[in-house]
């Protein structure tokens, strides 16, 4: 094994544990994905495939991550390389933790950049600056505000040196700090903005829409959409889950742990639902308006609305903390295999990673401006990185890690570190050795096109 062995921080509490990892599944993909794919895909149907999606597949893929992670008690790409050699298999299986890594790396880059769009969009919400205008001079501002290199630059930067200082005070100064205040806020400020749309007169639309599957809408491409979305959300395939896991003490329930943060994550993602379809039903904002959906539509109607700069300012504060949570989360597991196998001190790793992913990230801001007609394949920078990390990436890398845990690791080492019931243990083998692999398997052959 290289590098060298550093004293290991862990997790305070499981309380701890389970605030972290929802902070790092509750983000962006959750408040601005999850309503815009609900509204595309048909609504109910959509969230009820999503549900099963988490259930079947994502819960027990997270539930393999964190377990790989306590056992090995290292970076995702160390702790494969343990668990490898312990169940006498091959040590190449490490790459899966280096091809995670990688993934988490450069969904960050985007991610930073998207996410300084809501930093900025709290100040133009909160003083003001849509104030009496209609659809069109919202948008106009927000394609105005991505044509600009410079304004989209010095966001992005904020928000990455924001992650990196919290990343470098390391797993109790800095991530449960954070996680500690962030994650309890958010939940705060989704229920005020509930509130707000109960009072529209259109909530039980919105909230029907939501919540009630017609099952006409059905189609495949829903289905592959919920898979894929349940994967994003959950935070897994990147090894996030092994490097939070590595930190988790003994005596913690991974399953009853994991269980709770898909929860939370859910419960988080129908609440930004039911905050934001009673406004776009109010609005009459068409439900396949797409990605655009919060920062072209939504400051429309704070502009409109009594108290709409305290509420809309309160809305882009939420989902940049919940992006904040989830981007420490990103960055995490390429610190600590640089602080474990090559020896860098935190800090050094966090900046050391933290610049090249800011400057990975200006690819992104770029293909919104300057290099927009500059495509590969069709994509541009941004579309061309987000394809390649959730359509490809993502679903191999839950593939291999479902076969990996399923198939690989000796069954002893599974059966000892998981403390569940007979019952409870045979349901999650069953749904990590066959059916996880075979639906994800669904998403990666639709993703490259064979299917
Ligand atoms: N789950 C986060 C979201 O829904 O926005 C995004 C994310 C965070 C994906 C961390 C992956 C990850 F490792």
């Amino acid at each position: 094994m290289r590098g060298k062995r550093v004293a290991r921080q862990q997790w305070s509490s499981s309380l701890m544990f389970v605030l972290a990892a929802t902070g790092s599944a509750v983000g962006l993909g959750n408040i601005w994905k999850f309503p815009y794919l609900a509204g595309k895909h048909g609504g109910g149907i959509f969230v009820l495939v999503y549900l099963l999606c988490l259930l079947l597949l994502c819960i027990p893929i997270m539930v393999a991550e964190i377990l790989v992670g306590r056992i090995g008690r290292r970076n995702p790409v160390a702790s494969l390389e343990i668990l490898s050699q312990l169940s006498g298999c091959r040590k190449s299986w490490r790459w899966l933790g280096t091809l995670g890594m990688v993934a988490g790396f450069l969904i960050l880059s985007y991610y930073s950049v998207i996410a300084g769009w809501t930093l900025s969009y709290i100040f133009k919400t909160a003083t003001g600056e849509f104030r009496g205008h209609d659809a069109e001079g919202v948008e106009n501002f927000f394609i105005e505000f991505i044509a600009s290199p410079r304004q989209q630059i010095v966001w992005h930067t904020l928000f990455m040196t924001a992650t990196l200082v919290i990343v470098a005070h390391g797993i109790q100064g800095g991530l449960e700090k954070a996680v500690e205040l962030l994650t309890p806020a958010l939940f705060l400020i989704l229920t005020i903005l509930m509130g707000y749309a109960l009072g529209t007169g259109e909530f039980m639309h919105g909230a029907l829409f939501l919540l009630f599957p017609d099952i006409s809408n059905l189609t495949a491409e829903t289905v592959l959409a919920a898979l894929g979305h349940a994967f994003f959300s959950l935070s897994i395939a990147m090894g996030v889950m092994i490097a939070y896991g590595s930190y988790l003490p003994n005596g913690i329930s991974i399953i009853k742990a994991s269980l709770i943060v898909a929860a939370a994550d859910t419960v988080v993602a129908i609440m930004a639902g039911l905050a934001i379809f009673p406004l776009v039903f109010a609005n009459h904002v068409p439900l396949t308006f797409g990605p655009g959906l919060i920062f072209k539509t939504l400051p429309m109607i704070f502009a409109q609305m009594p108290g709409g700069t305290l509420f809309g300012g309160l809305f882009f504060v939420l989902l940049a903390i919940a992006a904040l949570s989830s981007s420490i989360s990103l960055i995490e597991p390429t610190v600590a295999w640089l602080v474990e196998d090559k020896a860098l001190s935190r800090g050094m790793a966090c900046w050391l990673s933290g610049m090249t992913c800011w400057f990975l990230g200006l690819g992104t801001v770029f293909s919104f401006n300057i290099w927009r007609d500059l495509t590969v394949f069709d994509k541009t920078f941004f579309q061309g990185l987000d394809f390649l990390t959730s359509n490809l990436l993502l679903p191999l890398n839950g593939l291999m890690m479902a076969i990996f845990v399923g198939w690989f690791l000796r069954h002893k080492l599974t059966r000892s570190e998981l403390d569940a019931g007979p019952v409870l243990f045979a349901c999650w083998w069953l749904l990590i050795r066959f059916v996880a692999p075979g639906a994800v398997m669904l998403i990666f052959m639709q993703a490259i096109g064979i299917l």
